[in-house]
């Protein structure tokens, strides 16, 4: 079913005193009603998740991971299994982040073995996609996302979509202050759906589809108001309760 839906990507923010901060704050919002979004989900950096856990029991806030490694286990120094995400209650994961492909260097092979390792685990992928500057000037956007995504349903099969969140996050817009127009947003997220929609419509109908990209209180309403946007990846204005509350409240 399509959710609305608001993950917070704390991204490499926070300090111990701050989460307990910035959690509560978003606690008393919540439980206060302001969310209109069915969901929210809060991804914090790895080392704050048992944190985390503990600050959100009794909530009805999701908590999500930025990353982590497709092997069970093993010789990975410094990295996470899916498996360790379980067990401090996530039930989704960043796939994709193109902050992950571009700084490090990952592949669409390597960001399908993690869509695959995450559902294995029965955690929701929100597998991220979108182009950058270059590539938006050249009329490359609509070629560009497809290809990433053309690229996990090739080995992931589409059904695999049946359990899984995309993001459009247009590289140009990320912590840049540009938000992509609501009409800009609009016909990507278009392309995408009927996209999956020539594969399965009623896959391509449910998906849950966020936009992110300078997602910030003032501008959030009007992406929201596009058909198929059904919710927001939120970086920078998700360390600010009042700000990221707005947005939930938005959704
Ligand atoms: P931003 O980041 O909201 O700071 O642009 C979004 C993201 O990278 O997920």
């Amino acid at each position: 079913m399509r959710t609305s839906l608001v993950v917070a990507n704390w991204k490499m923010h926070g300090r111990k005193s701050e989460v307990t901060q910035l959690l509560s704050a978003i606690k008393i919002g919540i439980k206060a009603g302001v969310a209109a979004a069915e969901k929210v989900v809060i991804c914090p950096p790895s080392i704050f998740l048992g944190q985390v856990e503990q600050e959100l029991a009794g909530s009805k806030i999701a908590i999500g991971a930025q990353n982590a490694h497709p092997q069970i286990k093993g010789a990975f120094t410094g990295e996470v299994a899916f498996a360790m995400l379980k067990e401090f209650s996530c039930s989704y994961v960043i796939i994709g982040h193109s902050e992950r492909r571009e700084l490090f260097a990952e592949s669409d092979k390597f960001v399908t073995e993690k869509f695959l390792a995450a559902q294995e685990q029965n955690l929701i992928p929100i597998l991220c996609v979108g182009e950058t500057q270059t590539q938006r000037e050249s009329g490359l956007s609509k070629a560009v996302v497809l290809e990433q995504l053309q690229a996990v349903i090739s080995e992931a099969g589409i059904e695999s979509f049946s359990n899984a969140v995309i993001a459009y996050e247009p590289i140009w817009a990320i912590g840049t202050g540009l938000t992509a127009t609501p009409e800009q947003a609009q016909e990507v997220h278009a392309t995408l759906r009927s996209f999956l929609a020539e594969l399965n419509r009623e896959i391509a109908d449910n998906i849950t589809m966020l936009y992110g990209g300078s997602v910030k209180a003032n501008n959030a309403k009007a992406l929201f108001d596009q058909v198929d946007i059904d919710g927001a990846l939120v970086g920078g204005a998700s360390l600010d309760a009042e700000e990221f509350l707005t947005i939930c409240a938005a959704a």
